[in-house]
């Protein structure tokens, strides 16, 4: 679909509006895998040449300008959106179009596209290992607080098949506005203090995110005694929830920016040294840095952006990626991914606590019994930063 010398990519990450911390952090992520690759003399000796639009955080818009660069701007290959009900206004566009939409943020699962490369986890590779983590080190009485949208309501139904598989109890699940304030949280919150479960389950994203921890805070909550577990809080939240508010509190993701590994160490330096700072490097950022990797590994091998000659390159395509190596699975067009656990301490880092031992298969209809899987149950982590 390409008209000039170089390889026109789409991307769709907001850097305005109530998910930009972390979109941002994912836009960053693709930006600086594009400028590695053309470092390395491109693909196929041309330079890949990043087309990007801010959708505001407005969901209808994702779909519009997905629209928008496949239509007028030629397009056939786009890399985007946090929020599911974002990618749910995507995927009825680039099927009908027949182009590649490579989507790397966590989500609830049940879904398959031909059209889609999903490489953020599904429930089996961070609910199920995060559920029994919770269980065996905190109990078994959970309650459960999320955005309202999609992949809260999806995901907390999920979380509660799983938990009760093991014998666990959900306390209450409330569910508050995208833009919800500090003061719109302390309700909610009074009603958690009166419940005292053992453990929170937070699908809250973007700012609202940020907002329940300092209204958390707030309500005398501390992560020490109380953790609110999330796959969404990553560390560009932590950072603007702060250290104090965020210490405790539990995160279940493939990738912390304190793995302590060489290609880790390589992509952080790689990061500071084109954004001059590592503090919005997160686990989202990283997914969407490894799909632009495998995307120009994948069209380095076809020497064209047509979506199933792409697509058939992706499939069972590996990539040593900064989280440990991660392999698209032919399956399903999902990522095998690493599975770890990690507390925030007094700085407001995260400390890796658990990992599941070898990457994990993605089963995005979890057709296996979840929570007797041994396969998901997470390690005690030894060695700092693993
Ligand atoms: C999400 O909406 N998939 C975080």
């Amino acid at each position: 679909m390409e008209t000039s010398k170089s390889w026109r990519v789409g991307l769709l990450f907001s850097t305005t509006g109530v998910t930009s911390i972390i979109e941002q952090s994912q836009l960053n992520g693709a930006l600086l895998a594009i400028d590695e690759i053309n470092a390395a003399g491109g693909v196929r000796g041309r330079p890949l040449e990043p087309v990007s639009y801010d959708p505001g955080s407005v969901v209808a818009r994702y779909g519009q300008l997905a629209e928008q660069l496949i239509v007028e701007d030629k397009i056939g290959v786009i890399f985007g959106c946090y929020m599911s009900s974002a990618r749910k206004e995507v995927l009825p566009v680039v099927e009908r179009r027949n182009a590649l939409f490579f989507y790397g943020t966590l989500y609830e699962g049940f879904e398959y596209s031909p059209n889609v490369i999903y490489g953020g986890a599904c429930p089996n590779q961070n609910s199920v290992p995060l559920a029994n983590y919770l269980m065996s080190t905190y109990g078994k009485r959970i309650f459960f607080i999320g955005s309202d949208y999609i992949y809260p309501r999806e995901s907390n139904r999920v979380m509660r098949n799983v938990l009760r598989q093991g014998g666990g109890e959900v306390l209450g699940e409330e569910y508050i506005s995208l833009d919800a304030s500090e003061a719109d949280f302390a309700p909610v919150v009074a009603r958690i203090m009166q419940v005292q479960p053992d453990a929170i389950f937070s699908t809250v994203v973007g700012q609202g995110c940020i907002n329940f921890y300092r209204a958390f805070l707030a309500a005398g909550g501390d992560g020490r005694v109380m953790p609110i577990a999330s796959l969404t809080t990553n560390e560009a939240e932590i950072a603007a929830i702060g250290a104090r508010a965020a210490v405790g509190h539990i995160t279940a993701a493939p990738y912390f920016r304190s793995i302590n590994s060489a290609a880790n160490r390589l992509f952080l330096k790689s990061y500071a040294a084109k954004f001059g700072r590592i503090s919005d490097v997160t686990s989202c950022c990283e997914a969407a840095y490894t799909q632009v990797h495998l995307f120009a590994a994948a069209l380095e091998e076809t020497g064209e952006m047509d979506t199933e000659a792409l697509h058939e390159a992706l499939l069972g395509r590996s990539f040593d990626a900064p989280q440990g190596q991660v392999k698209i699975d032919p399956d399903n067009n999902h990522t095998y991914l690493q599975s770890r656990i990690a507390t925030v301490d007094q700085r407001g880092e995260f400390v890796i606590k658990n990992k599941v031992r070898r990457p994990v298969k993605p089963d995005p209809y979890l057709v296996s019994p979840a929570i007797h899987d041994w396969s998901l149950r997470t390690q005690k982590v030894v060695a700092a930063g693993e």
